[in-house]
């Protein structure tokens, strides 16, 4: 079943703690993180610290780094030892994809690259053997809250794609802008782990756990398309 993963960008910080404990009471599992530097894009967002707080408080829960940061590599060591699952970093942000996909991996953590809108899908063909999972990115990172940018559907089938025809295995994140009217067809479009946000589990009239279970409702039965 496609996995729920709300993005902690969404929530006010000064109720941080009290959510984050109402989404693990509603059952998820796994959160999406996002870094930024105020380089790689033009905001900030959580320092690293905030996965070793997360690590300490919620041992079985999958912490997932999204870095939207110039210099990725310099975060590898500190992610591992605050208790990072998996990383993933831009595409654009280094030269070498292959080499930094591998320390993530050495290091004993999942590795990841993360697509903008405009890049062509093609792009992570070389990298197919490296990668664990793809952060296909549905908005342009940097903020959260913007919607579904048009075109994405078609992209993310291309990927599913790509992924398909090279007999990879490797997971499909979508991030960015999912809201109920699209997201079975995200699912069948090849989506494993849609990131969550405002329109979908946080600010939710019913509540986080009532948002959640929604999520489960609507999203568990959907099967991906066999043909692409
Ligand atoms: C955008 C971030 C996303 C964002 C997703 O820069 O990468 O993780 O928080 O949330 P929405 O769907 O609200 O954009
Ligand atoms: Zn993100």
């Amino acid at each position: 079943m496609v996995v729920n993963a709300p993005s902690l960008a969404n929530i006010d910080l000064l109720e941080f703690g009290e959510k984050v404990q109402e989404l693990y009471e509603a059952g998820i599992r796994f959160f999406h993180i996002d870094i930024m530097d105020g380089h790689y894009v033009s905001n900030l967002c959580f320092p690293t610290t905030v996965v070793r707080s997360l690590r300490q408080r919620y041992p079985d829960v999958e912490l997932e780094v999204h870095l939207m940061v110039s210099e990725p590599r310099s975060y590898i060591s500190q992610l591992k030892e605050y208790g990072a699952d998996r990383v993933a970093f831009h595409l654009d942000a280094t030269s070498f994809s292959r080499r930094l996909l591998t320390e993530i991996k050495e290091a004993g953590m999942k590795a990841g690259v993360v697509i903008n809108p405009s890049q062509p899908i093609g792009n992570l063909s070389p990298l197919q053997d490296y990668l664990d999972y793809v952060v296909f990115m549905s908005v342009e990172p940097g903020f959260a809250g913007q919607k579904f940018l048009p075109g994405s559907m078609e992209r993310l089938r291309e990927l599913a794609r790509l992924r398909q025809d090279g007999g990879h295995g490797f997971d499909i994140i979508v991030d960015g802008g999912v809201n109920y009217d699209i997201a079975e067809d995200v699912v069948r479009s090849g989506a494993d782990i849609i990131v969550t946000n405002i329109y979908m589990v946080f600010n939710q009239p019913e509540g986080i756990a009532g948002a959640c279970q929604r999520f489960r409702e609507t999203l568990g039965a959907v099967k991906r398309d066999s043909v692409l």
